[in-house]
């Protein structure tokens, strides 16, 4: 058993009240490599943000779950070489699916763990977080649950259309659980694919396709039932339009990728949504820069030459995210 507290990380509690005080959002920016752990931390070091790692079940699969938890150990060293005295970084395991997982990752260090029975009748999902967070609690490990299902995939779980959270389970939930934060459910889905050309309409101003409003109603129903608790925000990538067209334009097929609007986003960090997940962002990020590298130097072939303008082009996308987009720059100096 090795406490996070030992590796110099941090859990959400402190992160969380502050956030929701400052009316900002903490990034949750998902890692499966080196690079884009690295651009991060640099991203977070710079703006002194408070950030979250997150881990989901792909990432253990593709990088192995120990690799991963002794990169975030490193992870804090780095960012104190990158002259971040104080660096606020928590650990975090994406969309956990049975208390096992949960278990295995607070007892490596991970500093919080999120549960994820929404697929689950509600009675089976109130019992397995409960447990988990029985668990987890013992370690001042933070758990985050979900109630509502997104559209989309989320492991080999997919659903083909939204069930919102609904506002009068949420006090229940909580209370009958002790989780510390709550994933919710109000129109984001995961994945670069999170709308159809056909539920969008265009901006006549921008031409681009704009999609169907989240639902606020929902979300401030919540906000309601629980004054001032943790709201988490699962699904956020924005798909940057000139990302897909830069993957397109050197030899990819991206068709019809919509994400949710940014303005949306910074509209949702205002309000007790204090964790915002953002991982297909980071994905496009790294593969135009590669495309590009490989479309205009064809005899480029050490892998450094087109990893490196990927970490770089992933680093401007966080620093935009954290200042632009959640507002948590300078919150962790
Ligand atoms: O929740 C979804 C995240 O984007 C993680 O996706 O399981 O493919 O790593 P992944
Ligand atoms: P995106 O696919 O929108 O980046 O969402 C990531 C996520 O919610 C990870 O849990
Ligand atoms: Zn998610």
């Amino acid at each position: 058993m090795i406490s996070y507290k030992e590796l110099g990380l941090v859990n959400t509690k402190e992160m969380f009240a502050k956030a929701i005080d400052g009316g900002y959002a903490i990034p949750a920016f998902n890692f499966n490599n080196m690079e884009q752990l690295q651009a991060i931390i640099m991203a977070a070091a710079e703006t002194k943000s408070p950030v979250i790692l997150q881990v989901s079940k792909g990432a253990r699969n593709y990088a192995n779950q120990t690799l991963l938890r002794y990169m975030a150990e490193g992870a804090v060293e780095y960012a104190k070489e990158l002259g971040w005295e104080n660096p606020q970084i928590v650990l975090h395991l994406d969309h956990g699916d049975t208390f096992e997982t949960c278990k295995s990752c607070i007892d490596m260090g991970f500093s919080s763990v999120m549960i994820d029975g929404s697929h689950l009748p509600y009675d089976e999902n109130v019992a397995l977080t409960k447990q988990v967070v029985d668990y987890a609690h013992q370690y001042d490990v933070t758990v985050e649950g979900e109630l509502g299902v997104l559209a989309g995939v989320e492991d080999e779980v997919s659903s083909d259309h939204h069930t919102y959270t609904r506002p009068e389970e949420v006090v229940d939930f909580v209370t009958k659980t002790g989780c510390d934060s709550l994933a919710i459910s109000i129109g984001t889905s995961h994945g670069a694919y999170k709308f159809t050309p056909e539920q969008c309409t265009v901006d006549p101003e921008t031409g681009l396709l704009v999609p169907p409003m989240l639902a606020f109603d929902v979300l401030e129903g919540v906000e309601k039932e629980l004054p001032g608790f943790p709201i988490v925000l699962h699904g956020s990538s924005s798909v940057p339009q000139d990302e897909v067209a830069t993957i397109n334009k050197f030899g990819g097929n991206l068709k019809a990728a919509i994400g949710i609007p940014e303005p949306w986003l910074r509209q949702a960090a205002k309000s007790a949504v204090c964790k915002i997940n953002i991982d297909s962002d980071s994905r496009l990020a790294m593969t135009a820069a590669i495309r590009e590298v490989f479309a205009e130097k064809p005899a480029e072939f050490d892998p450094r030459k087109y990893l490196g303008p990927a970490r770089e082009n992933m680093k401007k996308l966080y620093m935009h995210k954290i200042i632009n987009v959640l507002g948590s720059e300078g919150k962790a100096l």
